[in-house]
Formats: C-alpha cells, sequence, structure tokens
C-alpha cells in the first residue's frame, strides 16, 4: 500500500529533524574540540553519524513505501553554549524533543490505521530511550563532578576511549 501524502509529509519532517540533530552535534563537537575537550567532541561526532543514519532509515522507508523524500532546508543549529554541562543539558532536552515528535508521528500513523509505519517506527521508540538514557547518564556524571575542572577532564578523557 502506497503511503499517504498526511503521513510522508510528517516522515519527511522528522527526516528532517533527524539531519538538524546531526548538525546540532556536530555544532556541539565544534565548541568541545575548540575548548580542548577532545572525548566529549568525539562522542558528538559519533553521535552526528548516527542520527544521519536515523536520517536514511527515514529517507529509505518513504521510498520503500512508493514516496519521495524531499531535502528541505535544514536550520542553522546554535554554536556556543556555557559550559560543558549547558551542552549536554541541552542535548537532552533536543532528545525529548525528538522522542515527543517520534510519538506524535506514531499517533497520527495510528489514527491513520498505517499499520506498516506503526512498526516501523517502534524501532525509533526504543532507540530514543536508549538515547536519552545515554545523555542522561553523562549529565549526572557532570553534575556531580560540580564545576570540578580536573574531574571534567577526566570524563572527558573517559569518553574519548569508550566504544
Ligand atoms: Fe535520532 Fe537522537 O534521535
Amino acid at each position: 500500500m502506497v503511503i499517504s501524502e498526511k503521513v510522508r509529509k510528517v516522515l519527511n519532517d522528522q527526516l528532517n529533524r533527524e539531519i538538524y540533530s546531526a548538525y546540532l552535534y556536530l555544532s556541539m563537537a565544534a565548541y568541545f574540540d575548540a575548548e580542548g575537550f577532545r572525548g566529549f567532541a568525539r562522542w558528538m561526532k559519533k553521535q552526528a553519524q548516527e542520527e544521519l543514519t536515523h536520517a536514511m532509515k527515514f529517507y529509505e522507508y518513504i521510498y520503500n513505501r512508493g514516496g519521495r523524500a524531499e531535502l528541505n532546508s535544514i536550520e542553522k543549529p546554535p554554536a556556543e553554549w556555557d559550559s560543558v554541562k549547558n551542552a549536554f543539558e541541552a542535548a537532552l532536552k533536543h532528545e525529548e524533543f525528538v522522542t515527543r515528535s517520534i510519538y506524535e508521528i506514531l499517533e497520527l500513523a495510528s489514527e491513520e490505521k498505517d499499520h506498516a509505519t506503526v512498526s516501523f517506527l517502534k524501532w525509533f521508540v526504543d532507540e530514543q530511550v536508549e538515547e536519552e538514557e545515554q545523555v542522561r547518564g553523562i549529565l549526572g556524571l557532570l553534575e556531580k563532578a560540580n564545576g570540578q575542572i580536573s574531574v571534567i577532564f577526566q570524563l572527558d578523557r573517559y569518553l574519548g576511549q569508550k566504544e
């Protein structure tokens, strides 16, 4: 069954959000690199790559359902944050926003009785739990560091080595 225009449009908006997520995390990586936090930067670069794979999942799914992906403008992300902690707070806020968008699309797909899209989105529902948990974990450690630069650098080194 070919995808409805209504569902295609919201999936396409999500494709754009995923690319924006990659842009935002790459911008955070550039901020961390500029501040000398190579480990946090590396972690964010990996996140950015992961976001591009999410975007591609939406692209392929739209195609597989007989639709066409449209590439719209990508918003310019912020480039500066007040601190490492502040950047990770922004990352968590962004992931929560992405989770809400996935839920909204899922609700729409359910209303439209588009079971294939509901099934496709389930992977993203689980992925969002994991993504939020990862950022929340780092944020928790940053809160414990309480601004102590030596502890923040230790965490930077740890994340820089983490697979
Ligand atoms: Fe693709 Fe981090 O959500």
